[in-house]
């Protein structure tokens, strides 16, 4: 099915992302969609449990997520910082404050579904700092918990990604190294009901990766699309 010929690449490139990755693959799949007309990208973006779940079931050629299971043969090429950050309504008594997290004991939590990475690192991390809270409602995407969260009935984790306009594009690009993230433009956060809360030990910081399974050769597509992924992430770095 897949062809090289003379540097020309065709096939199908079938790539899984986690839902949080939706703000971000589809502009790093438009540069090289454009410059390889020959081949057919089918994107699948579910959370996590369900990535895992295609992993294991050997489907896609690549997947891209936050957290790779540790139980799968896999191969992984990090490319970008995903910073998770609370987030309340702005006309939350929170909004812009800086607290420590116990402080956060009695407010209404809204988390993604269970199956969800952003739940997890969440999870984890409130675990790590003996925090429990109080979880009042379960969301199954991330614009259910902006609207939510805007709409006063709680605040959330979320990528910061989920936040901004994405990275890979635009502007601000430069600033985004595997390193640092783009500073957030709190005033389109604000229109949009939104604001952060500065906790102590937030953001979370974890990274977006690109996996594949050891066991099955990777297709000349899939490989020419890491190559892209890499000379773009390296670029973004100078
Ligand atoms: P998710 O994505 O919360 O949409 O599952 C995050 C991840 O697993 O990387």
């Amino acid at each position: 099915r897949i062809a090289e010929i003379n540097g020309l690449v065709s096939g199908r490139l079938r790539i899984a992302a986690v839902t949080t990755a939706e703000y971000f693959v589809p502009d790093l799949l438009g540069p090289f969609s454009a410059a390889h007309q020959g081949v057919e990208i089918e994107l699948a973006i579910e959370n996590r449990d369900r990535v895992v779940g295609r992993l294991t079931q050997g489907i896609d050629d690549l997947a891209v997520m936050m957290m790779p299971p540790d139980d799968l043969p896999l191969e992984r090429l990090q490319f970008q910082i995903n910073p998770l950050v609370i987030i309340t309504s702005s006309k939350h008594a929170l909004a812009n404050k800086t607290v420590e997290l116990n402080e956060l004991s009695t407010e209404r939590w809204l988390m993604r579904e269970s199956g969800s990475g952003t739940r997890m690192a969440a999870e984890q991390h409130f675990k790590e700092h003996n925090f429990k809270p109080n979880v009042v409602m379960s969301l199954g995407s991330n614009e259910a918990i902006k609207h939510s969260v805007a709409a006063g009935l709680g605040i959330a984790v979320l990528s910061q990604l989920a936040l901004q306009p994405s990275v890979w594009s635009g502007a601000q690009s430069a600033a985004a190294t595997t390193k640092t993230a783009v500073p957030l433009d709190y005033e389109a956060l604000c229109q949009a009901g939104l604001s952060i809360v500065k906790v102590k030990d937030f953001p979370i910081i974890r990274h977006w990766s690109v996996v594949w399974r050891k066991d099955n050769p990777l297709s000349a597509t899939a490989r020419h699309f890491l190559d892209y992924l890499q000379a773009a992430a390296a670029q973004k770095k100078t």
